[in-house]
Parts: C-alpha cells; structure tokens; sequence
C-alpha cells in the first residue's frame, strides 16, 4: 500500500473521530491503564469484563474486536495483545500495529487510531511511536501492480455483498482468520472502497516528539517498502537496466548522485567476474553507485553493496525448476540498498555513504561462462570456476575491489549469497560475517535496535584452506557441502584487504513464503530498516568526542 498518511493526534481516545480504535493490553496487568481505561469506561466496562473472563488475556499478538454500538464515534475498537509489560520492545510495538492495522483493514475501517499504551509501555515514547508507523506501513503493504483493478468474475452486486457481510464479521470469526495466518484472496478481492487510507498516533500532550518519530518512521517504513516492490517485481521487468533506471528516478526525487555504468567501463575496469557472470544473458549488466554526501568530507564514506542478480537460474550449472522458482530476489540485497540510500538522504543524516550495486542476470547459454573457467576479477585475482551457480560471490568480488579503490571504508554488504545460511539460521536471522570487530558490535547493536537480527558467524582460517585452487589464485566454491555459507564469505574476503568489511547473507530473510497476520507474502526489505540504524549509529559515533565511550552515544542516537 502506497502513501498511507500517518498523522499524530493529541485528542483524547474518547474524542477520536476515525473509524477503529486500537488499544494495547499487557498480559500481567492487573488493571486496565491509559487509554484502554478510559476506553473501558466509554464502553460501560466490556473491556474489562473481557478480561476478568479472561477473553482478552493480553497474549502478544491476540486480537479482540468490539463493537462500540454508538457509545463512542469510531464503530470499532480492537485490543491488541502486547505480552508481558517488562518484555515491550520496539519491536513488539511495530508488530502489533502491523497486525492491527491488517486486521482493521479487513473489516472495512478507513481512518485508524492507535492508542498502543506506549506512555505506560516502558519503552521509549519516541521509538514506540516509531515503530507503530514502521508497522502501520510495512503491514498495510501490498505488491498489486499486476492485479486488475477488479476481479471480472465479481460483479459490483458481488463485491457490495461481501463488503455487507464483512460488516458484521465477528470477534471470533476475525481471530480465526488471523491465527490460521492463511487468508489467501482475502486481500485482494476486497472492494476498492475499503481502502485503509490514515492512522493518527494518539498521544495526548506530547505531540512535538511524536511528530518528529513519526517522520522518522514513515522514511524508513516507505524505503523498505521500496525495496520490497522491486524485490517483488518479476524479472521479466525488473532487469538490469531497469533495476538501475529506477534508482536513478529515486536517486533524482530525493537529491543523490547516481551513476550508472555499462558493459564496456566493466570491461576499462577489468571487471571479469561480473562480466563472466553475465556472458549467458541477454541482457546487459549494470553497476549502479549511489552517493549520499551528509558528513565531513575528509571522512571516507560507509560503503553499501548489495547484490543484484535480477535472475538466478544458476547458469550451466542449472537450478531445478523448484529451486528456480523464487529466484527473482536474489536481487534483494540490492533493493535493500537503494531502499537504505533513499531513506538515509530523506533523513539527511551526518555522515557520507556510498550505495553500490552490480546487477545482471545469471542465465544458462552458448555464450555463458563454464565450470572450469577461470576469471579475473578488478583486483587483480584470478578465480576457477567450479560450479556456476556460486554466482553472487562473483559479482560482489568486483563491487568490492572496486570499493576499496574509492578508498571507501568500512564496506558492509548484502546478499541472498547462499542456501546454506538458510539451512544454518533459517528465515529468523541473518548470517553476519566479519574481519572487524568493532564493526561487527555496531550491526549487532543495529540489528538489536530495529529487529532485523543477525547472528555473527565464525571465519576461522582453515575454512579459507577450502578454497585454495591449484590453478587459479582462488577457487569459486570448495567443492564439498560443508560450511557453504562460511566458504562463501571467504571468498569474498579475498576481495576486501585490510578494510573493516562485514558481510550480511539474507537468503533465508529476503523473502516469506506465506501471508502471516503481520505481513503480506513476498519481499520483506530485511537490510533497509538496519542499513539506515547503522548510518545513524556510525554518524553519532563519528560525530561525538572520542573520549566518550561508545555506549553513550549509541544511547543517545537511539532515542531519535
Ligand atoms: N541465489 C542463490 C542463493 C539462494 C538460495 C538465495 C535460496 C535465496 C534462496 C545463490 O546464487 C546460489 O545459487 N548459491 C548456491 C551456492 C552453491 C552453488 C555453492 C547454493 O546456495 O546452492
Ligand atoms: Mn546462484
Ligand atoms: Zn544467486
């Protein structure tokens, strides 16, 4: 969903005059606080009565829906479930505004009010209110590009029916619904009336603060939902060069500099790994760079790369159909980049970073690259093919080399690299990889700050012995199943030198299989929302006297 206005409100929950309400309710609270008091007492007591019969219990993620019979303005109220009071993080919040947002859209409501007991949450106002907007955007959004704006085979009687017999959905029939987690064309036959259009934040007398978290969140909630559309798009359209056209559009609408390049400065560069890469496409490959200039000039800037095969086939050494099938993604790593550049140039944040993206195809064709051929890549080093489907190292070695020749540092890349890290993390973390300890603790503190988790993996010596060719300087894969994801980064450490570099692999984070109650299927944007963290962390860092120590600052940035 594009373009849902966020507004903030300092109206009390009782003088609301949208559609639905949302309140909070902790687990282990005896009484009700807040605005889910002053609702309790608008709706003669049926909140809290609920809860005595222990209907509302307050479990995270638990949805109840009232009916306010005119008592109050709105026709709605659902109580969200936030869990034990002593356990509300951000995150929790950004869930449960995502999942009621969903909720509220299904049944018909237009204009929201979230009233999510953040004053009594613990958590931070401002980052709550953060992450209730993060979770209004990122939950409401669907990919419909492709879908006809109705379904033919509903008539208008057909659509004015349901659009009938979902106002009277029950309390019970929505919770069913939503705990099932399958809604499979729920969303898109609704009626284009029933659109979600606003939520207000309400939080009485504190307005100034909240407006500011609000802007914040919209920012990163919309460049992850940036991503997310052109993770989303299939690859028949989102090819190289479209890929790189439409960060040129962002880079122009938001004022950063972008260059696109082609084959033939590839080829002035010696960039043979991506080039070989892309011998079996028919489309021409890309390099994309994305310049955001917001701090000290004389400091070198943060260096994003990310990966961007628009199409992973695997080459010659094919995929098979299943495996195939969802590779127009392993652009993601990519997408997560111009997302994070998008948002870090709306958010004028004090530092300077670069965005870089390699991006082709990796197609399967008389002209394609083999299994026992040997590229060399930007810096110099020469790489044996063993298995062409181990593409994305390939063309991240010549990102890489390339950054380190614009002097750029720390680097910090993304990628869907290997199946393996799924096999390892599964879709709950990403893998993080790293030849910098400092940097390491700071995406740790990023991924802790906005719920996007990583979890640090080792890089020992000896699983670089693995890679040691006889031919070549070094091999592409080991050749054996073990320790692919760790092999993985090896090789691209060959490309990194002595620069503070850290490596994300988000194969099992890049894209959900199936709807949940939080979120639609498809892309996720994992990597925008901890890209942009790690920007503001490292501008505070670098911003405040070194005699400070770290903590301090990381404090202070967090409560922006
Ligand atoms: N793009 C894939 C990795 C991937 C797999 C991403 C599943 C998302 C979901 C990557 O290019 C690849 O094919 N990796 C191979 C490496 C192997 C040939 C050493 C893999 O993981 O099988
Ligand atoms: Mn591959
Ligand atoms: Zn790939």
């Amino acid at each position: 969903m594009q373009g849902l206005e966020v507004r903030v409100s300092a109206r009390d929950v009782r003088q609301f005059a949208g559609d639905a309400l949302v309140v909070g309710v902790f687990s282990d609270d005896e009484e009700l606080h807040g605005p889910a008091a002053a609702l309790d007492e608008a709706l003669a007591g049926v909140i809290s009565d609920l809860r005595a019969s222990g209907e509302i219990s307050g479990a995270a993620d638990e949805t109840t829906l009232l009916h306010t019979l005119g008592k109050i303005e709105p026709t709605r109220v659902l109580i969200i479930g936030l869990g034990i009071r002593a356990r509300c993080t951000p995150d929790r919040i950004r869930r449960a505004s995502a999942i009621a947002c969903r909720a509220l859209r299904k049944v018909g409501a237009r204009h929201v009010g979230l009233a999510l007991a953040w004053v009594e949450s613990g958590v931070n106002l401002a980052l709550a209110a953060r992450a209730a907007t993060e979770g209004a955007i990122l939950g409401l959004y669907e990919f419909t590009r492709y879908k006809s704006a109705r379904q033919t085979s509903k008539s208008a009687a057909a659509s004015l029916l349901s659009a009938l017999s979902s106002d009277v959905v029950s309390a019970s029939e929505l919770n069913g619904h939503l705990s099932n987690g399958d809604h499979s064309n729920q969303q898109s036959e609704l009626p284009v009336r029933r659109r979600l259009t606003t939520v207000t934040i309400l939080g009485r007398g504190r307005e100034p603060a909240l407006r500011a978290a609000v802007t914040r969140g919209r920012i990163v909630a919309e460049a992850v939902n940036f991503a997310r559309d052109l993770g989303n798009e299939p690859p028949n359209t989102l090819t190289p060069t479209e890929l790189s056209e439409r960060a040129r559009r962002m880079a122009q609408e938001v004022g950063l500099e972008c260059e696109v390049f082609g084959p033939e400065w590839m080829r002035q560069q010696g960039m043979g790994a991506l080039l070989g890469v892309n011998q079996g496409s028919a489309e021409e490959p890309r390099f994309i760079m994305l310049r955001y200039h917001g701090g000290d000039p004389h400091t070198p800037a943060l260096g994003l790369i990310g990966k961007g095969i628009t199409f992973d086939s695997g080459g010659l050494s094919i995929k098979s159909g299943e495996g195939m099938r969802e590779m127009k993604i392993d652009m993601s790593g990519g997408a997560s980049v111009i997302g994070a550049m998008r948002a870090i140039a709306q958010l004028k944040l004090a530092i300077n970073v670069t965005g870089i993206i390699p991006t082709t195809e990796n197609m399967p064709d008389g002209k394609a690259y083999r299994p026992g051929d040997i590229l060399r890549a930007s810096n110099g080093k020469t790489i044996e093919i063993l298995n062409t489907d181990a593409e994305g190292r390939l063309i991240l070695a010549d990102a890489l080399s390339y950054a380190v020749k614009q002097g750029i540092s720390p680097l910090v890349d993304a990628a869907t690299l290997t199946g393996a890290i799924t096999t390892a993390l599964g879709n709950v973390r990403a893998g993080l990889f790293s030849n910098d300890e400092a940097l390491e603790r700071i995406i740790q503190q990023a991924a802790d700050a906005t719920g996007e988790r990583v979890w640090p993996m080792p890089m020992d010596d000896e699983y670089g012995d693995l890679i040691r060719s006889e031919i070549a300087d070094l091999k592409q894969v080991s050749g054996g199943r073990a320790a692919g994801s760790i092999v993985a980064a090896k090789v691209l450490s060959h490309f990194v030198g002595a620069i503070p570099w850290a490596h994300l692999d988000i194969a099992g984070m890049a894209m959900r299989a199936t709807r949940t109650i939080e979120s639609e299927p498809g892309a996720t944007g994992y990597g925008v929302r901890l890209f942009v963290e790690l920007a503001t962390l490292l501008a505070a860092q670098r911003a405040s006297a070194h005699a400070q120590p770290l903590a301090a600052h990381v404090a202070k940035a967090q409560t922006l």
